[in-house]
């Protein structure tokens, strides 16, 4: 009933809602915001740099651009209700050619928002329900590239140089919202999501995306209370749907907080298992103990008939203080689901904080040895959760790990694995990311040999300035 009630309410009076979210927003603080500081702080500007300096060697076959996007407001001071997963998006790209770094650019994404503040003409296209603040994943989708976010707004396409963007939901196919997500299928080509709208709590969809580029299924999910799924997963039975209690939260939306989602213990939590091709009332659904996930390595069918999936998981999520990511992280977790039983069994492979997990994407959906994952600093409540300063190499057949250590004051951010070439075995290639000197306020693109993992970068691109911590990134190869 609850989830009807505030449905009722926000299509009614929604403006004399975000009338008095606005009144309570002007009497939060305006203290200094912890993703507003120290290694948050925004980036004033848009560069454009040539012919970057290169340590070490670039692997001969890294021929293309790694993108990576994070929030960065335009108006870093208005920091009353600002919560991390809602600054204005900023793209940064690094090209790499034979062996040099010919260029490293950022751009804005120019929101309604962002072009008033810049006092520059707003990107082009559709809006989604007014949300146009786009800023947590960079991808590839059929030769194209896209900045994405989840629970409102459109798809963001970009050209090369980042200065030509347009709202674009998939060539008109896309009727919803998106995703930061989507996954990869390699054995058939298509994009897989699961997607959620901010302006309507009872519905979530099951979006694909052909190899075409073109929207092929957009399935409702009837859900209650407006749960948020960052992430999903795929096997090659099933699409999974992560429904865990952090939901809407009209309380913290009249608050004034910009990202009115919390920790809901009255939430049932559940994992979903669609069969691909399936309907809504074809979902098996899994209970599970309550957590939140943002984000799955992978998942596979096992011979038995249940289904494997990684997870990093966290005991709680917004709970408390509004602002950034909160609660303690579990580390690493293997969880089965059985579809019989209709259970969740979750077991710990490795209980430190971490985040970030990524594998061998060319494995997406299959059964997989490897996970590279992003160390956490150890405090449960981390203030501004970026501020370890280690990588972890995860091999879950010997359930050993390998650490990558940066060293003191330099603090990397997810890391993307770049197979060596097409056909190279899993783990044959190269860990790719963005490391911070906070000293030093530099950025290094960072380039590992997966296979030794703990040894130096065999190359780093030094970037002149301070990169704030985003959140996703992926390497585009060259055509
Ligand atoms: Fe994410």
């Amino acid at each position: 009933m609850a989830s009807v009630i505030e449905t009722a309410i926000r299509s009614v009076v929604t403006k004399g809602i975000y009338g008095v979210a606005a009144f309570n927003r002007w009497r939060l603080p305006e203290a200094p915001h912890p993703f507003l500081t120290g290694i948050h702080r925004p980036m004033r500007e848009e560069l454009t740099l040539h012919d970057l300096p290169v340590t070490g060697t670039i692997p001969a076959g890294l021929q293309g651009r790694y993108l990576r996007i994070g929030p960065n407001p335009a108006e870093p001071d208005a920091s009353a209700g600002y919560h991390w997963f809602v600054g204005d998006g900023m793209v940064h790209g690094v090209a790499l050619k034979d062996g040099a770094a010919p260029w490293y650019r950022n751009r804005w994404i120019r929101s309604n928002q962002v072009a008033e503040a810049l006092g520059k003409a707003p990107a082009p296209g559709p809006r989604h329900n007014g949300f146009d603040t786009v800023n947590t994943n960079v991808v590839r989708i059929a030769g194209r590239d896209w900045a994405i976010v989840e629970a409102g707004s459109y798809p963001v396409e970009l050209d090369e140089t980042f200065d030509t963007q347009v709202f674009n939901p998939f060539d008109g196919t896309l009727q919803g919202s998106f995703t930061a997500h989507p996954h990869l299928d390699p054995l058939t080509g298509e994009h897989h999501a699961v997607t959620y709208e901010g302006a309507d709590p009872n519905v979530v969809r099951h979006v694909v995306i052909g190899p075409d580029g073109r929207v092929t299924r957009e399935l409702p999910i009837p859900v209650q209370h407006g749960p948020s799924i960052h992430d999903c997963a795929i096997t090659a039975r099933y699409a999974i749907v992560l429904d865990l209690p952090v939901t809407f939260s009209m309380r913290a939306l009249i608050g004034g907080h910009r990202f009115p989602y919390a920790w809901n213990p009255d939430h049932r939590a559940r994992v979903g298992l669609l069969p691909r091709n399936g309907g809504a009332d074809d979902i098996i659904w899994c209970d599970v103990e309550p957590c939140y996930v943002f984000h799955v390595a992978n998942a596979y069918d096992d011979a038995d008939g249940k289904v494997v999936m990684d997870v990093c998981a966290h005991e709680t999520m917004f709970a408390g203080e509004p602002g950034g990511p909160n609660g303690r992280n579990l580390g690493l977790e293997r969880w089965t689901i059985d579809p019989i039983a209709k259970s969740v069994s979750r077991r710990t492979f490795d209980p430190a904080p971490q985040e970030f997990p990524r594998p061998d994407e060319r494995r997406f959906g299959q059964p997989y040895r490897y996970a590279y994952t992003l160390a956490l600093p150890d405090e449960g409540d981390d203030a501004q959760f970026i501020g370890a300063t280690m990588l972890y190499k995860h091999d879950l057949e010997t359930g050993t790990r390998a650490v990558h250590d940066f060293g003191a004051g330099r603090y990397p951010g997810e890391f993307v694995f770049v197979p060596a070439q097409a056909d190279a075995a899993e783990d044959e290639g190269w860990l790719v990311g963005l490391v911070v000197d906070l000293p030093g306020e530099t950025t290094d693109l960072a380039i590992l040999n997966a296979r030794d993992f703990a040894g130096p970068p065999v190359a780093s691109v030094r970037l002149p300035h301070r990169v704030p911590p985003g959140f996703h990134g992926n390497w585009i190869a060259d055509l």
